[in-house]
């Protein structure tokens, strides 16, 4: 049954409830500070600051999350859950550095929505550009947050412009900024004819909101000046005239993101955001699954794993799956079936991410993130169901772009290394092959900064200094065809061929040439640079 104004299907009302979503932004557009809003005024945390130094307090345990500060990145994501008006928003963490875009591509399979933040003064930027391509790949509606409206930010209409013509998405004004810069005052609600006003006096607290009918009302020049007055009535009417309308299909197809105007640390238009993420956000949508799809009213459980995060606590060496439920009412102590071994697992312990802290799950809804602790068994893009063999689709892993060999830097050590490799390699941190000729590893990732993080944390993870070197190789492509022609492909190109971390086949070469060859010479095989995990 579908809701005849939202064109959204009827859920039960705890499903229906919750929004799903990830902030994606270039890094310093204000993600960190529009996040700490969102908890704050979703009565998470107290003040802001909290979340920062919490940040701190939790990156002092480990090295890498050592070099996350020095570089300013954020390298591992969390979710966290809270509610808001009558709405239960999960808002899962984006790594913001491109290096760690598999990850990002992997974590935005889990939400059914994406706010991109965008600083008014620079606009579109790139790594905003490569995260926008990556949900336009899943069509994720987008609510577009302009920040830093009390700084000297760009012309209103340029700034729709630029997001137009460079993402290729309709834009359609949410709100409209009067003022810029010192001169900014607040915004007109385009959608509810509201007039925002931002009190500087206080960061954290939202100035009432004034009730007007239409731009002609006298009630504006009380709080307007008049020159800023005039330009607002110009604008908006222009707006009006040229850009589109809100329209919550196209909004929920992808092709049409609102944009609100607004100043996170200011805390003004946040409140707006999220009141647009709450009305307009998609509820928890269908998952692609073989060999069908699951709808989350379904009332039987699923989920599926999108991140694995190892050592999260050094004094045990547990791992944490993260879940997202794709259906039904799951309960603390279920027992679901590891569709992929096929064996049953009591969830005893599943953990929901509160601001504060982690916090046992006694009940989770289609739609939620939940943290399972588990020794390696639960890897990325494991299914779990109660019964039904559901495998879920669409969760890649991508060919790395760089290769290098990696050395155990206290040789007796070197058998350790292959523990730890394996590790990141299941945790998706990495990809791990091993040569067929020849000793040692070849690690394959997507951008350098991650070989640094891994040689920091297998060395703090697992006491073991370890080297990259050079490899002779720089591409991958995993080899799939009929068993007799893979094994004889393989027996004619040892010296090309590696194992990857799930025993999967992989030809290395350094030139695009081999590979354009062998797709010529052997058309039953297929070289893929992306693999489903499953
Ligand atoms: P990120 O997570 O996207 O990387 O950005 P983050 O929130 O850390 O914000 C980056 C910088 O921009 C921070 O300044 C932050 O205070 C500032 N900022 C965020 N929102 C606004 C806003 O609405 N207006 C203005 N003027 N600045 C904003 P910083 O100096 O790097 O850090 P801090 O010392 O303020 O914490």
């Amino acid at each position: 049954m579908l809701d005849r104004t939202s064109n959204q299907p009827v859920l039960p009302p705890e499903i229906a409830r919750r929004r799903t979503f990830a902030i994606i932004s270039h890094p310093d557009a204000g993600k960190t500070t529009l996040t700490e809003k969102f908890l704050l005024f979703g009565g998470a945390i107290q003040m802001a600051g909290q979340v920062r130094a919490k940040g701190e307090a939790r990156r002092t345990r480990s090295d890498f999350m050592q070099m996350e500060k020095d570089r300013g990145i954020s390298v591992s994501a969390s979710a966290m859950s809270f509610d808001y008006r009558d709405f239960r928003f999960n808002l899962v963490d984006t790594p913001g550095h491109s290096d760690f875009s598999e990850d990002t591509y992997r974590t935005l399979t889990a939400v059914d929505a994406a706010i991109m933040v965008i600083d008014g003064a620079k606009g579109v930027e790139s790594q905003t550009r490569k995260l926008f391509e990556v949900c336009r790949l899943r069509d994720l509606p987008i609510l577009t947050f302009c920040n830093k409206m009390d700084r000297e930010s760009r012309d209103t209409f340029e700034i729709i412009d630029e997001i137009q013509e460079n993402l290729a998405i309709d834009v359609t004004p949410a709100s409209w900024p009067i003022g810029v810069g010192r001169d900014f005052v607040g915004c007109y609600d385009m959608l509810r004819d509201r007039l925002e006003l931002m009190d500087r006096a206080d960061r954290n607290r939202v100035a009432e909101s004034i009730k007007i009918e239409g731009l002609d009302d006298p009630k504006l020049a009380e709080h307007v000046p008049a020159h800023l007055l005039d330009q607002l009535k110009e604008e908006v009417e222009m707006a009006r005239e040229l850009l589109p309308p809100f329209e919550a299909q196209a909004f929920l197809d992808g092709t049409l993101t609102p944009i609100w105007f607004g100043s996170a640390i200011n805390s003004f238009g946040v409140k707006e955001l999220m009141d647009g993420i709450g009305e307009f956000g998609p509820q928890p949508q269908v998952t692609s699954a073989e060999p069908r799809q699951i709808a989350p009213d379904e009332t039987k459980v699923s989920g599926f794993v999108f991140k694995v995060q190892a050592n999260m606590d050094p004094k045990h060496r547990d791992r944490v799956a993260f879940v997202r439920l794709s259906s039904g009412h799951f309960n603390r102590g279920m027992k679901l079936t590891h569709v992929r071994s096929k064996k049953p697992m009591a969830i005893s312990s599943p953990v929901l991410f509160l601001a504060s802290d982690r916090e046992l799950a006694e009940e989770a809804w289609a739609g939620d993130i939940i943290g399972i602790p588990n020794h390696g068994q639960l890897r990325i893009g494991d299914t779990l169901t109660e019964g039904e063999a559901l495998r879920v689709t669409g969760i890649p892993s991508f060919a790395p772009e760089l290769l290098q060999n990696c050395r155990a830097g206290d040789p007796m050590k070197a058998k350790h290394l292959d523990k730890a490799l394996m590790q990141f390699a299941e945790e998706g941190a990495a990809k791990v092959f091993k040569p067929m000729l020849g000793s040692g590893f070849i690690v394959g990732v997507v951008g350098q900064l991650q070989f640094e993080v891994l040689a920091s944390r297998i060395e703090m993870e697992y006491g073991l200094p370890v080297r990259f070197e050079p490899s002779q190789f720089t591409s991958a492509r995993w080899v799939s065809g009929p068993k007799d022609k893979v094994e004889k492909f393989v027996s004619s190109n040892k010296g090309h061929i590696a194992h990857d971390n799930d025993g999967d086949i992989v030809y290395m070469t350094r030139l695009q040439w081999d590979i354009d060859r062998i797709e010529r010479d052997h058309p039953d095989l297929k070289l893929t640079a992306t693999k489903e995990m499953m």
